[in-house]
């Protein structure tokens, strides 16, 4: 071996450990997990039978390697910012990802799939996991965790995480207002929904609270009626004169209303339950778009933009100029700069409660 590359190999091998152990010095957090739909799914749905998938171009273009993880956007999500940021790791992989090591365990994993809801109905029409089967992973992998590393550390690394649940928009979207009729029947008005839905989170985060999770940031929902597809599909001008809908939107601000207030009456001593909000970055975006640099906003990046996500949006189709412009990639989902924009927003509340 030539002395070059000796020395190659040596100054690798030192930047790879000083990498693992800044990670390692930095957070005060032992690890993130995460709960949800496909605003956080970073490609558990990769590894289930399902058609709610983004694992192929032009998913990830602007990832690692233009890899498509199956994360719906052009890069990378906000749960990816947040392990960042707080220092446990650059990205956070899915749980059922069967390559990943103890280590890679041990700093967060994401529990979350695309087409989810808090409804399990909502989550068998996207034929991907419901809230209980992600709480059942949880279970599962505290128990693989407790065979690797011991009960102890393992309940350790558990009270020392930081737990993230976005969920809400696909009960809306796919099921009340769906095409199936069956929510809508089972409780006909939309407070009825709303209670409901309530139900299911308060079942869900006592689950988690149930397990040791004790720093739990829950998400409200974003200006659903802004999404690109909910204005296409409601519109009476759908090409043309293209404007949120208030009434989701106005839906979305009432049912996070809910949660901020509800959420609060299940902390349990030594326990925080926070809101995240996400509605006001995202209709900042949105409305005052030149603000940050973009030029669409009723729009995605991928196909027409007026309706492609998931299949929909695939190696066929067309792609917008310039990613950067567009707040939102797909009809559903925002680009890596409008959500590195939403993690902006959000940091304040990160650093307080989580780093
Ligand atoms: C918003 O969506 C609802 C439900 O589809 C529809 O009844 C309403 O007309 C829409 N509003 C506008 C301004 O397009």
């Amino acid at each position: 071996m030539s002395a070059l590359l000796f020395l190659l190999i040596l100054v690798l091998i030192v930047n790879i450990l000083s990498v693992q152990y800044s990670y390692a010095q930095k957070s005060t957090i032992s690890a993130v997990f995460v709960f949800g739909d496909s605003t956080v799914d970073t490609g558990n749905n990769d590894y289930i039978p399902t058609i709610s998938r983004g694992n192929f171009p032009p998913y990830g273009k602007d990832f690692e390697n233009h890899e498509p993880t199956g994360r719906f956007s052009n890069g990378r999500l906000v749960t990816d910012f947040v392990v960042e940021f707080v220092g446990l790791k650059k990205n956070l992989p899915p749980y059922l990802d069967p390559s990943l090591t103890i280590e890679d365990l041990m700093t967060g994993v994401c529990f979350a799939s695309a087409g989810a809801g808090f409804d399990p109905l909502t989550s068998q029409i996207g034929m991907c996991l419901t809230q209980s089967q992600q709480l059942d992973l949880f279970k599962e992998y505290k128990v693989k965790m407790e065979a690797a590393i011991g009960k102890e550390r393992t309940d350790d690394l558990v009270r020392r995480a930081g737990y993230l649940l976005s969920s809400g928009t696909n009960d809306f979207s796919f099921n009340y207002y769906g095409p199936l009729p069956i929510r809508r029947k089972d409780y006909p008005t939309i407070a009825q929904y709303k209670q409901f839905q309530w139900q299911l989170v308060e079942q869900f985060l006592q689950g988690l609270l149930d397990e040791g999770a004790q720093k739990i940031g829950v998400v409200g929902l974003p200006p659903i009626g802004c999404l690109p597809a909910i204005i296409t599909l409601n519109s009476k001008s759908p090409i043309f004169g293209r404007e949120c809908n208030e009434t989701y939107n106005a839906l979305a601000r009432d049912v996070n209303q809910m949660l901020e207030t509800n959420i609060k009456t299940l902390e349990r001593p030594g326990t925080k339950i926070v809101y995240a909000d996400i509605y006001t970055p995202i209709i900042n975006m949105v409305e005052q778009k030149s603000q940050y640099g973009f030029e669409e906003s009723h729009k995605g990046c991928c196909g027409t933009g007026l309706i492609e996500a998931d299949f929909g949006c695939n190696p066929k189709s067309p792609l917008c100029d310039d990613v950067l412009k567009y707040v939102f990639w797909d009809a559903f989902h925002p680009t890596e700069k409008g959500y590195r924009i939403i993690f902006d927003s959000l940091k304040p509340l990160i650093q307080k409660n989580l780093a």
